[in-house]
């Protein structure tokens, strides 16, 4: 590919212009989401048109925050850099589990999605994923060894890592309820399930503030916002479902964060 092409795919005025709309459209989407539940799993009312297996689901949709980074990182050979192979290392630790593991892990009895929402959540995997390898590996604005003793790093690792366990542990705990009782709700129990309905959001929301600190990058920003758009609104709806659910629900849990929400 010439220069010239390299320079016009990444224009960074461009670039950053779009980073910081993509950014401010979290907030209009948190605001939907308060009103409408994303429809999928117990929030699926059936009125959103065909269906996909959650399996497939999960697979096709996330599949893109898998590839994009990873072809962006092998264009400019990105193991060359100490930071950008953390980087890449860090995103894919997380994304590799999602879109290609955490499918099969599903119970065959797990709700399926609406098509439409698959496809919604395909398209932002490829804008968010094309937004982290551009920002991250096209047009590094972080690309010196020195960053990796840099505090924002050092504190942002340790954020992603505790995020990480949390959203691992919650999720296993899920998986583990839906195989026990198949086709079946019931309330979760042990790790954070002790304070909170949804540590697997919280963990989901901690780790991405700590990839946006430790990337301290717009992309890393926007996608700890817009995961924050999501699941905000998401863990209040699972709460209040809970609690309609389950008139024996612990009553001292909150939503998402321990003692307050
Ligand atoms: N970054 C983002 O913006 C974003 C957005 C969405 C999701 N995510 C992540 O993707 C993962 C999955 O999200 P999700 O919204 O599907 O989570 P979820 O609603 O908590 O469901 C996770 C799995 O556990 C099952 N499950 C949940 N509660 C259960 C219960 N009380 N009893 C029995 N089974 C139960 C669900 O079955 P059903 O499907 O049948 O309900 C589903 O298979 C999470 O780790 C989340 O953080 C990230």
């Amino acid at each position: 590919m010439p220069p010239e092409t390299i320079t016009i795919a990444t224009d960074p005025d461009w670039l950053t212009m779009f980073t910081w709309v993509w950014l401010a459209l979290a907030l209009p989407i948190a605001i939907c989401l308060c009103f409408i539940n994303a429809p999928y799993g117990r929030h699926n009312q059936g009125t959103w048109g065909p269906l996909i297996s959650a399996r497939s689901g999960w697979l096709l949709m996330e599949s893109p925050a898998v590839i994009v980074p990873a072809s962006a990182f092998v264009w400019v050979r990105g193991w060359e850099s100490p930071v950008m192979l953390l980087f890449f290392l860090i995103w894919q630790t997380h994304y590799v589990h999602r879109a290609w593991i955490y499918p099969f892990r599903l119970a065959k009895t797990s709700s399926p999605m609406p098509m439409l929402l698959m496809l919604m959540g395909l398209v932002f995997n490829l804008i968010n994923g094309s937004l982290q390898g551009a920002w991250l590996f096209i047009h590094p604005t972080i690309d010196s060894s020195a960053w990796l003793g840099n505090w924002r790093f050092i504190t942002g690792l340790m954020v992603f890592g505790i995020g990480l366990v949390i959203n691992m542990d919650s999720c296993n705990r899920l998986l583990r309820l839906r195989r026990e009782n198949p086709g079946k709700y019931s309330i979760p129990h042990g790790g954070m399930f002790r304070w909170v309905s949804c540590p697997n959001y919280l963990g989901e929301i901690v780790e991405w503030i700590g990839w946006a600190l430790l990337t301290w990058s717009p992309a890393g920003l926007a996608f700890a916002a817009w995961t924050m758009a999501n699941l905000v609104p998401r863990a209040r709806a699972h709460h209040r479902w809970y609690r309609g659910q389950f008139p024996d629900y612990p009553a001292k849990r909150k939503a998402l964060i321990p003692g307050l929400f």
